[in-house]
């Protein structure tokens, strides 16, 4: 079956008004059915890419597109085509989990889902019934993260866009958001994600992208990369080698 490109960086570029030149003429694109990890040393420029596609930063020059879409240009229509999870979720401390999931669920114009389907979402994504009916406000940042990306499950959009997702998560969390990702990608979402986790990258990913000074100094299809390790290139990259 051919697959569609559902979010593209074409030739991103973002100097911020203090003169950082974030990202530098960055171009990739991410296919239905594919996760693309990015990784890269803090500051490289991939919270800002993200923050592109969600039209949240304008570049400077270039273009982020989602489902076609550019986002600076029509950025409600944009934003509806995209679920995001940031590092740190911003939900409301007072509200339930259960309560949290309905407020984002209708702010994203989703009015028919039910209780049990709130409930499905978060037992989905490793939060157990008796902490359904709890706030916010006493939960723990792998918790938080988690009901996060139940809102995004819910959201259904073609794109899911996650900024360091599994920095919050005990390594079991970890490992079944692994495979929470893998169900979305069979589900024909488009993924794409910042990482720190070379290995989770490595295992998880269709491509993995290496973001550098905000550049894209390297990209290889999970093919590409079976012999290889990824740490050692990672190093290699980071020591300067480009190319
Ligand atoms: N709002 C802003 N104003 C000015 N400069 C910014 C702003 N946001 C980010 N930057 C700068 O842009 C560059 C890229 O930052 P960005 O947050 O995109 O990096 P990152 O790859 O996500 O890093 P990390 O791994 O630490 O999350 C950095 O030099 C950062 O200092
Ligand atoms: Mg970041």
């Amino acid at each position: 079956m051919e697959t569609r490109s559902i979010l593209e960086a074409d030739k991103l570029t973002k100097r911020y008004e203090d003169g950082v030149l974030a990202l530098n003429g960055v171009s990739f694109s991410v296919r239905q059915g594919e996760i693309y990890a990015m990784l890269g040393a803090n500051g490289a420029g991939k919270t800002t890419a993200i923050n592109c596609f969600l039209n949240f930063i304008e570049p400077s020059s270039g273009e982020a597109r989602v489902d076609g879409i550019v986002t600076h240009r029509d950025s409600l229509e944009a934003r509806k085509r995209v679920a995001y999870v940031s590092e740190n979720v911003m939900l409301y401390p007072n509200f339930t989990a259960l309560q949290n999931l309905d407020y984002f669920a209708r702010l994203g114009g989703k009015t028919d889902y039910t209780q049990d389907d709130y409930a499905a979402a978060l037992n989905r994504v490793g939060l157990p019934a008796e902490v359904h009916r709890k706030r916010l406000r006493g939960f723990s940042k792998g918790m938080r993260q988690k009901c996060g990306i139940a809102i995004a499950i819910l959201k259904d959009a073609p794109a899911i866009l996650l900024d360091e997702p599994t920095s919050g998560l005990d390594p079991q969390a970890a490992f079944e958001f692994q495979g929470l990702l893998g169900d979305l990608r069979s589900e024909g979402k488009a993924i794409l994600m910042s990482t720190h986790d070379i290995f989770r990258a490595k295992e998880t990913a269709d491509t993995v992208g290496i973001m550098k000074n905000g550049e894209l100094v390297m990209q290889r299809s999970s093919a590409d990369l079976a012999g290889e390790n990824l740490e050692k290139l990672y190093m290699t990259y980071m020591a300067g080698h480009s190319n």
